[in-house]
């Protein structure tokens, strides 16, 4: 296990040192792994974790840019929370993550309470400049070398773990404001990544999920991405392992072979496509036409039969014509996705399309929006409806929220099942039949051969 160096780390005799730390999470599964990350560093340099913002010594926020809807619900959230600094003038409060990189230049203005702004990889240096003299203080500098490959992230308990294997993007898709708030691509030491999923399935996890913004593009020397799943599949105490979001050019034949020959790989993948149209893709420089992805899916699904398959798409993108619009519905029907994450275009400075001329009124990319929206959860209910008779291993995670005595969890496929109990507990691996269906959800019973966890 890789350790930070041990020259400024707490020391627990000094109690009346420890400060409390609350913070929230905005936006994607890396936000979520970052907050842990940071709750890890902070946590060794003499901070406590709180839930509480109100007994909170320091309040985070850490923030999302992908779309403007998201960094007008902070500004909101932050309206809120500086009632608490108005009680307790000591509090400070501050933004990390995507938002405080992208609007780095502004906000210490814009909102004046704001105690400090850090950017995604400014974090090593946080413990230190929190406890400076007390002045406000922007820390955005981008790290092309910053993996944080020595912090060991304080986790949520549970199955699953997240591990960020690569930070940054070099794609530069036009809509995407990523890889100018994250930085260039970086991939953290396969013996650093490997190190920590041999301590997960030490502590308990049975499943882990590798994170990277094109987590695919994943390189470490002689270790590619599709070498990284063969060495993480030997990892004995591990059940399962996903990956989210691999880019579409970067699903190489290895790739798919390690998916299909590695029985702890889930068969399933999200593969973001954007449009369906290749006018759209170009625009976007998503270096990928249709046909290409289409012949992808085809690879995958001969690979890997059954294959689960989930995307993102954007409707109202400059210039996208009704035609357009089609071509994408057509895609998504030829496809028949499991799940698909669905958005209006959000212009966002910085980026190259933000200089286009916006062409589709947000009343007709809310139609748009919409109409994909039905399209998916025909498709959805179908796909699952078609699982009812068949059997699924579930891995549960714990009590299910609406039914008292069930437990949820989920199946390979990454469909989350509910079952009665039957003493089931989290972690244990249980084959469940499928007697009932909804577009998100499967229900069944649970069948003898527990797999205890
Ligand atoms: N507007 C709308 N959606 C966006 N995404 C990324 N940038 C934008 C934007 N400017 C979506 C993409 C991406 C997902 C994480 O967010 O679909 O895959
Ligand atoms: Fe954004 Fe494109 Fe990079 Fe994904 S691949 S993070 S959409 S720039």
């Amino acid at each position: 296990m890789y350790l930070s160096s041990a020259i400024d780390i707490y020391d627990p005799s000094d109690r009346f040192n420890v400060r409390s730390v609350y913070i929230e999470t905005y936006g994607c599964q890396m936000n979520l792994a970052d907050t842990e990350l940071l709750f890890g560093h902070l946590g060794r340099h003499g901070y406590r974790r709180t839930d509480d913002p109100a007994g909170a010594d320091v309040i985070l926020l850490n923030t999302c840019a992908i779309r403007e809807h998201a960094e007008e619900r902070v500004v909101g959230r932050l309206g809120d929370l500086v009632r608490h600094k108005t009680r307790r003038p000591d509090v400070q409060i501050g933004l990390a993550g995507c938002m405080a990189q992208h609007l780095r230049d502004t906000l210490l203005e814009q909102l004046p309470f704001v105690d400090f702004v850090v950017g995604p990889d400014a974090y090593r240096r946080l413990p230190e400049l929190l406890g400076g003299a007390g002045d406000p203080f922007v820390d955005v500098r981008l790290d092309r070398d910053e993996t944080y490959a020595d912090i060991i992230p304080q986790r949520e308990h549970g199955v699953r773990a997240w591990v960020t294997i690569m930070r940054g993007c070099d794609k530069f898709c036009t809509f995407c404001v990523v890889p100018y708030v994250r930085g260039r691509e970086r991939s953290v030491p396969a013996a650093a990544i490997l190190d920590q999923v041999r301590q997960l399935a030490a502590d308990g996890y049975r499943e882990v999920v590798y994170l990277g913004q094109t987590v695919n593009a994943y390189r470490d020397g002689d270790v590619d991405f599709a070498q990284l799943l063969r060495r993480t599949d030997a990892v004995d105490g591990i059940a399962r392992i996903r990956f989210t979001s691999p880019h579409p050019s970067d699903m190489s034949e290895q790739v798919i072979g390690a998916m299909a020959s590695c029985p702890k790989v889930c068969p399933q993948v999200h593969l973001p496509v954007q449009s369906g149209s290749d006018r759209v893709l170009a625009r976007m420089e998503r270096g990928y036409t249709v046909t290409e992805y289409l012949d992808l899916v085809g690879q995958l699904r001969r690979a890997i039969p059954g294959i689960a398959l989930s995307t993102d798409v954007i409707v109202g993108f400059p210039g996208e014509e009704e035609s357009d619009f089609q071509a994408t519905c057509t895609l998504m029907q030829t496809v028949g996705y499991d799940n698909a994450f669905m958005f209006k275009y959000s212009a966002r400075s910085h980026t190259k399309a933000f200089k286009w001329q916006e062409t589709v009124s947000e009343e007709e990319k809310g139609r748009r929006l919409q109409t994909i929206i039905a399209l998916q959860e025909r498709r959805a209910a179908d796909v699952n409806r078609a699982l009812v008779g068949t059997a699924a291993e579930v891995l549960v995670e714990g009590p299910a929220r609406r039914r008292e005595g069930w437990m949820a969890g989920k199946t390979p496929h990454f469909k989350t099942a509910v079952f009665p109990a039957n003493g089931a507990r989290p972690g244990d691996v249980m084959p469940v039949r499928i007697t009932d269906a909804t577009a998100h959800t499967l229900v069944g019973v649970a069948q003898d051969g527990l797999v205890p966890g």
